[in-house]
């Protein structure tokens, strides 16, 4: 198997954190300590330039880059690498001031004003090319430095603009997209509340003082935003591309954010990135939870591209943003930060490297803190970290074998959230979310977070909760999937639009599905919070919440029933085989309990098991990696209790190189990592 490389140049772990020289460029003594600090931290990467445009570029034309000649000739010289932003994130005020089209307008026609950051209008052709101009001057400059291992695109692109170019943008998008206003009429629906549109002129995007209601129209909204900054993002990277060609671009993206559908930012990428930042507690019952989300959301950044990605920002202590920002205790900063190595980074980075004396992120966790010095218990824990991670070279570049996936559409994921029905503004989507993946990760099961246009036939299993949304091509591959011998488990809200929001006549789930699950979908009971149902399955009783579909089985076999209200006696759970595969269907949503052990049931028939093979108590799981000749196993224990785990298999510690069997113990907060010859 090919190791796949962040960068073939640097085939190392790399760790480091962002760097704003710009920010002490009257203090050379500390920018001198920066780099003895770096060596001491054991970094070996920073990642620099990313707000600083207003130092690169103090007057339109007239540049300074001599703060980041320095910084990167100086981390070179230490044996460190650059991670180099483009710093079109947040611009200098003479381009906000003298060209005003640059700002952001808001959905009543508000324009800002110049500050903060990430607030930049996406098609503004000006503010493209100050940005195409900026990003090839360092192109021009830093390209062919040894230096520099990967450009980082902006800064968390999101955010939308509603100024009169965006929203010409717009009509030219739908324009398009649906040829005709015939057809944008057809499948928005428009003839409701005589909405009509007879010219292309007449459409603005959504806005509380407009249109809200064509959920058509909103979907297409968002669809544009993404588009958009795709397109801005694109035009980011031409400019550095027209320059060279050697050095692979990421963006960091921020998980399962809504306002963009990373998958199409992914597409233009050659490695994805992410910005990870939970919120630990230093207590088991919700670390662990939390965790077992952030495991999600680096299973989705592997698969976005299927390779390596990078852990582009993370505190190492705390951060300023949150409502309460509480300190990593001890040894968490280890756990959790090998957790996304675990999942398949190749990397370990900050926000930030050194504390700033002013301005809002001053008291936001650093390797170097406002003391200065490396005597503090954070550099420490950094410092031993880099250690370990240097040990890791066999690691890199190996990737992860799933044979289960979860299905993950941003589209799906925003027409259902505006879908008017249902509890109105809670769909329950992260915690349905949470819910179908905690059974994998709490039992060691690698995990894929795919979207619509993956190949499914690499799986066994797929988990697709809530496809509210399905296109007539999605359909059609789900069927391909069940056919051929895969297990699919779809719930209630399935296949109920079609891509543009339109429902499916005929009776949910839409067309051929009704097949492939064998029941149909009358009702939908939404349930108030304070209520529920009882569905006994297997002479066990469990508790439906918010959602019960009435259904009628209709070849399907009836797994579990509902106990009460008119509906008592009908079927709650069902399975079809079809063709050569099954296909299960959730009709209510579950505490939990039943997901869990429908999914031990499934991940049992399927032969689906852990790369660790000894039982994994609560807070503890397994993940791995492979180069195809070695499986690496990750095993992280989130509880501050040791624990003591069996195992039959013959192990070696990866960065001693001692030999393991029977059982291996685990400290508090310890992750191991252990491998074995496949
Ligand atoms: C984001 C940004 C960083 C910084 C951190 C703070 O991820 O990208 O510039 O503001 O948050 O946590
Ligand atoms: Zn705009």
């Amino acid at each position: 198997m090919k190791k796949i490389y962040i960068n073939e140049k640097f085939p190392h772990m790399i760790h480091g954190a962002d760097y704003n020289p710009d920010q002490w460029q009257d203090r050379p003594d500390i920018l001198d300590e920066d780099i003895r600090l770096l060596k001491l931290a054991n970094c070996n990467s920073l990642s620099v330039g990313i707000f600083a445009w207003a130092a690169l570029e103090p007057e339109e034309g007239k540049y300074d880059f001599s703060f980041l000649d320095k910084a990167i000739d100086d981390v070179y010289a230490a044996g460190g690498r650059i991670v180099l932003a483009t710093p079109s994130g947040a611009r200098p005020a003479w381009l906000s001031q003298k060209y005003p089209e640059v700002l952001r307008m808001d959905n009543r026609d508000h324009r800002n004003w110049h500050g903060a950051r990430h607030n930049h209008c996406y098609t503004s052709p000006i503010y493209r090319e100050k940005v195409a101009n900026i990003n090839r001057r360092l192109a021009q400059r830093y390209a062919k430095h040894p230096a520099v291992i990967m450009w980082h695109i902006s800064n968390e692109y999101g955010g939308e603009c509603y100024c009169p170019l965006c929203r010409e943008a717009f009509r030219e998008f739908l324009k398009k997209k649906y040829g005709s206003l015939d057809k944008l009429n057809d499948q928005w629906w428009s003839r409701f509340w005589a909405h009509t549109y007879t010219d292309w002129s007449q459409i603005d995007p959504p806005s509380p003082v407009g249109e809200t209601c064509t959920h058509g129209m909103t979907l297409d909204w968002k669809r544009f935003c993404t588009y958009q900054t795709t397109d801005f993002m694109k035009s980011e990277i031409r400019a550095l591309r027209e320059i060279s060609n050697d050095i692979p671009v990421t963006t960091n993206l921020m998980g399962f954010f809504p306002g963009l559908d990373y998958r199409e930012l992914a597409k233009e990428l050659d490695v994805v990135s992410w910005d990870n930042y939970p919120t630990w507690r230093g207590d088991d019952r919700s670390d662990v939870e939390c965790a077992m989300h952030t495991a999600m959301i680096h299973d989705l950044n592997r698969s976005l591209k299927h390779r390596p990605f990078m852990m582009m920002e993370s505190t190492p202590s705390l951060v300023n943003w949150h409502p309460i920002n509480k300190l990593k205790r001890p040894g968490q900063n280890m756990l959790v930060s090998l957790q996304a190595v675990a999942h398949g980074s190749d990397t370990v980075q900050y926000f930030q490297w050194r504390k700033g004396r002013g301005s809002s992120e001053k008291f936001h966790g650093a390797v170097v803190d406002h003391v200065g010095h490396e005597n503090t218990r954070v550099f420490r824990e950094v410092s031993e970290l880099g250690a370990r991670l240097a040990k890791l070279d066999d690691i890199v570049g190996t990737l992860t074998e799933s044979r289960v996936a979860y299905l993950y559409d941003w589209g799906n994921a925003w027409a259902l959230t505006d879908a008017q029905g249902f509890q109105k503004n809670d769909k329950k989507i992260t915690q349905t979310r949470d819910q179908f993946y905690r059974p994998l990760w709490k039992r060691g099961i690698n995990t894929d977070v795919i979207s619509t246009e993956d190949d499914f036939s690499c799986y066994d299993l797929i988990i697709a909760p809530q496809l509210y949304m399905t296109s007539e091509a999605l359909i059609d591959k789900l069927e391909a999937f069940v056919a051929n011998g895969g297990t699919l488990l779809c719930t209630y809200m399935t296949g109920m639009v079609n891509e543009n929001d339109l429902c499916y006549l005929g009776g949910f789930p839409g067309g051929k599905l009704k097949d492939v699950f064998g029941i149909w979908n009358e009702e939908i009971d939404t349930l108030y919070p304070d209520e529920h149902n009882t569905v006994s399955m297997g002479g066990k009783e469990y508790k439906a919440v918010d959602y019960c579909e009435l259904i009628h089985p209709q070849g399907a076999e009836v797994l579990a029933t509902y106990s009460s209200d008119f509906y008592s006696g009908r079927a709650a759970l069902t399975r079809n085989r079809y063709g050569k595969g099954e296909a299960y269907y959730l009709a209510f949503r579950d505490t939990g309990d039943l997901t869990d052990s429908l999914l031990a049931d499934l991940l049992a028939q399927k032969g689906i098991t852990s790369d660790f093979d000894g039982a994994l108590p609560y807070g503890v799981t397994a993940h791995s990696r492979t180069d195809g000749e070695n499986t690496f196993v990750f095993l992280e224990n989130y509880t501050t209790q040791e624990v003591t785990l069996s195992t039959s298999q013959k192990w070696l510690t990866v960065e001693e190189n001692a030999a393991i069997s029977d059982t291996v113990t685990l400290a508090p907060y310890q992750m191991r990592i252990l491998k074995k010859s496949n």
